[in-house]
């Protein structure tokens, strides 16, 4: 079967013949794939400077957010049947004992590094025409999803990150006032940094947990990113007229600040303007260049006196699947086109090059294999 793979060792990115995979234990599912996304991450691998080929292979077959339909079932598997959609996860545990988060499932907070992530490390990934995983790592989506269902596990990022915004906040347990009709978020101000997919689904989840939501982002006002921030009801903030001192002084208390553009030197220009009781979450992965100045100081002098935290989060697990799902019906519900927007293209599998080595544009572009 056909499938976009890399060659570490040859520099190489190619259409690969790749075997099919076959179920092997009762347990397991096998997918059609239907939407492959191009992320970053793909670029990144595409350019050598990430991913890790499975052992005994030359090559790494690529991607990991994805939608894909049960074509087959194991005789143990309970929860899926033939005609479902599913979304399977990236990550799959270490094998030691002694890693408690993965023994519990919780792969996401690995301890060893030993895990493996489909499409990105030692695993082959999903821009192929079948799949074939254990149940336990796939999550079901709704039919009427079946158009957007490809940004679940862009979605699931911001998901974890606001789980623990959630349990972070509870020390402080005065936050919010129950409001009627009102979500937990509806007395604080959030800023995402960047209006990629990642930080527009972030802004998103933050929307609909009632923050008042500001995008900043290096896009001009205008763009189509931009008017998707403003059809969702939150706030565009153009960098190139605002220098995150005049954001800070025009916002007033930052209370979450979600980083989504993987740009280590305007974070930390930003998080010298999080509030009092504030909450920074790094998601980006940032490439290796030429270390920045920092002002150390006033950053650590805010933490202090500002009760600030700082955390950064990876990949995701099974529940912000589930909770990233439910969350997209809802988006679905209430801001259709924008959600649709967000996907700007969709392409045959043949249109890889361009998509994976070309000049980035447009927002969310999609492999459509099925
Ligand atoms: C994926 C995550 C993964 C991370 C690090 C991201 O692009 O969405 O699932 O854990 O890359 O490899």
């Amino acid at each position: 079967m056909k499938a976009v793979a890399v060659v570490p060792a040859k520099k190489q990115v190619k259409l690969a013949d790749h075997a099919e995979p076959t179920i092997d234990s009762p347990s397991q599912v096998k997918l059609r794939m239907l939407d492959v996304g191009v992320c970053g991450t793909d670029r990144e691998i595409c350019a050598f400077e990430y991913g890790t080929p499975p052992r005994g292979h030359d090559y790494l077959v690529i991607g990991h957010e994805s939608l894909g339909e049960v074509v087959e079932v194991g005789p143990d598997v309970t929860r899926l049947k033939i005609g479902d959609l599913v979304v399977p996860m990236v990550r799959r545990p270490c094998p030691h004992d002694h890693c408690f988060a993965c023994r519990e499932n919780r792969q996401d907070f690995c301890y060893t590094g030993d895990f493996v992530e489909r499409g990105i490390k030692e695993a082959h990934g999903f821009m192929t025409e079948f799949v074939v995983d254990d149940e336990r790592y796939m999550h079901a989506v709704p039919r009427e999803l079946r158009e957007v269902a490809v940004l679940v596990e862009p979605l699931t990022i911001a998901e974890k990150a606001m789980m623990q915004v959630w349990q972070v906040q509870q020390r402080l347990p005065w936050a919010c006032p129950v409001t009627p009709g009102k979500s937990a978020g509806h007395c604080h101000r959030a800023v995402v940094l960047g209006a990629g997919p990642v930080g527009l689904l972030g802004a998103m989840a933050l929307v609909a947990a009632d923050f008042d939501t500001y995008v900043y982002s290096r896009d001009p006002e205008g763009s189509p990113k931009a008017n998707i921030v403003q059809s969702i009801g939150a706030t565009f903030v153009a960098s190139e007229e605002f220098t995150p001192a005049k954001l800070g002084e025009r916002l007033g208390n930052i209370d979450v600040v979600y980083e989504a553009a993987g740009a280590s030197r305007a974070s930390f220009e930003l998080l010298k303007f999080l509030g009092t009781n504030g909450v920074f979450i790094f998601t980006g992965v940032p490439g290796r260049k030429a270390p920045v100045e920092v002002d150390t100081d006033l950053i650590m002098r805010n933490l202090v006196l500002k009760n600030q935290v700082v955390y950064g989060t990876v990949n995701a697990g099974p529940e912000a699947f589930e909770s990233a799902i439910r969350d997209l019906g809802q988006f679905m519900t209430r801001w259709p086109d924008a959600l649709r927007t967000l996907i700007t293209g969709r392409f045959p599998m043949d249109a890889y090059r361009d998509l994976l080595l070309g000049a980035p544009k447009g927002i969310k572009n999609v492999i459509a294999v099925g």
